[in-house]
């Protein structure tokens, strides 16, 4: 059978990453989080002092572009794959509302997005992919074959995010959570590059009222529409 692209958009913390690691689990297709790429080289930017809460050195920043890597490898027990910054597995420290903090102003560079972009596609050139992000239908893979938009009210998002950074033991009081989801949507949806907007062919699923599993028979048929349609 052909193997498709599956693009998966969204606000954050919509439960994108969740139903696409389901599918890509079902199908046996590779998954990618571009949201983690975007968090693994803000990280950067902190850990080398060019972003903090008083500053962003932006122009120096980019010029340090060259010196980033950003890789996936696939963690057998988990079954994902983790991020690595330069060698380094930092799946974890990338998930902090510190990184959550700064991240939505460093994915709005231009140079930071054409570079990731660019790794973005090549690995969806063979197929079989599920990505997930914020321009992955309109940017990266236009022509992708599944466009999902996710969506869920603030509210409802941020208790999400609130409940796994309590669950992963971090210090953080809801409202904070709150507000950055929304400073976060305003950022997203308002920079000039590459907004996050609902691709004119996705499919929108509002998944506030929806279980785990409920969303994923929802999102299966898709698939399987999509599939039957190549036939
Ligand atoms: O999905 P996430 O919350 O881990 O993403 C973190 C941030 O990265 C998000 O606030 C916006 C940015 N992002 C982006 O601009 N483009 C993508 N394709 C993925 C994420």
């Amino acid at each position: 059978m052909n193997k498709i692209v599956i693009a998966i958009d969204g606000f954050s913390s919509t439960g994108k990453s969740t139903v696409a690691k389901q599918l890509a689990r079902d199908l046996g297709y590779v998954y990618v989080d571009t949201g983690a790429m975007y968090r693994a080289v803000t990280l950067y930017a902190m850990q080398n002092n060019f972003i903090n809460k008083d500053h962003f050195k932006v122009n120096d920043f980019v010029m340090e572009l060259h010196n980033i890597t950003i890789n996936f490898k696939y963690n057998k027990d988990l079954e994902f794959s983790e991020v690595y910054l330069n060698n380094s597995n930092v799946e974890k420290e990338i998930r902090t509302l510190e990184v959550s903090s700064f991240v939505s102003q460093v994915a709005a560079i231009p140079e930071v997005r054409y570079q990731l972009v660019k790794q973005q596609q090549k690995m969806g050139e063979e197929k079989g992919i599920v990505m997930d992000g914020r321009d992955i239908g309109t940017v990266v893979f236009p022509d992708a074959e599944l466009k999902i938009f996710m969506t869920a009210s603030a509210d409802t998002r941020a208790k999400r995010r609130f409940d796994e950074l309590i669950g992963r033991g971090d210090d953080v009081n809801y409202e904070d959570v709150l507000r950055n989801v929304q400073e976060r949507d305003y950022i997203d949806s308002n920079r000039a590059d590459s907004p996050l907007v609902k691709a004119e062919d996705a499919v929108e699923i509002d998944n506030s009222h929806l279980t785990l599993e409920e969303q994923f028979i929802k999102v299966k048929q898709l698939v399987t529409m999509t599939l039957e349609d190549r036939e």
